[in-house]
């Protein structure tokens, strides 16, 4: 069993997609082990996003992700994180399959609907992020 951190990020959540991509979550077989909807301030997203720091989209995309409500989900199964990045398809979403979430419902490389962790450490630090242990207990 692991365990992901999964985002509708601001531009789906806007569009009213994040009951579909909880659906489709559940559809794969992952489980919604905790879920809640927020709006970060741009503090925050700059220290979610914290290793992208040097990267020259990390303004732009630290604007984005406080623009508006989110949702943050906890998803568990085996080989969650890597289901879970196959489920939202490639970053750019313009490039992205459409059966594949950001196929679906993501706009371009940063308006691309969802977030998933990329490993095991970074699930970690992500998860603990948004859910305390008593939200996983
Ligand atoms: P994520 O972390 O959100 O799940 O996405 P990812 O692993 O597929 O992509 P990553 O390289 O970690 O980039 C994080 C987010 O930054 C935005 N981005 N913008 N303008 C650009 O060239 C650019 N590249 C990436 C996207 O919102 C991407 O998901
Ligand atoms: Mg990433």
């Amino acid at each position: 069993m692991q365990r992901t951190l999964a985002l509708v990020k601001p531009d789906a959540y806007a569009a009213g997609h994040h009951g579909a991509i909880a659906a489709k979550i559940q559809e794969s077989g992952l489980v919604i082990v905790a879920l809640k909807s927020l709006h970060l301030t741009r503090t925050q997203a700059e220290g979610f996003y914290h290793v992208h720091k040097a990267r020259p989209f990390f303004g732009d995309l630290c604007k984005f992700m406080s623009e508006g409500k989110i949702l943050a989900m906890v998803l568990e199964g085996n080989e969650a994180i890597a289901r879970w990045r196959a489920l939202m398809g490639p970053t750019d979403a313009t490039k992205a399959p459409k059966d594949t979430i950001r196929g679906m419902f993501g706009t371009n490389v940063e308006r691309n609907a969802t977030h998933g962790s990329d490993a095991p450490e970074t699930a970690t630090f992500e998860i603990g992020f948004f859910f305390s242990g008593l939200d996983l207990a």
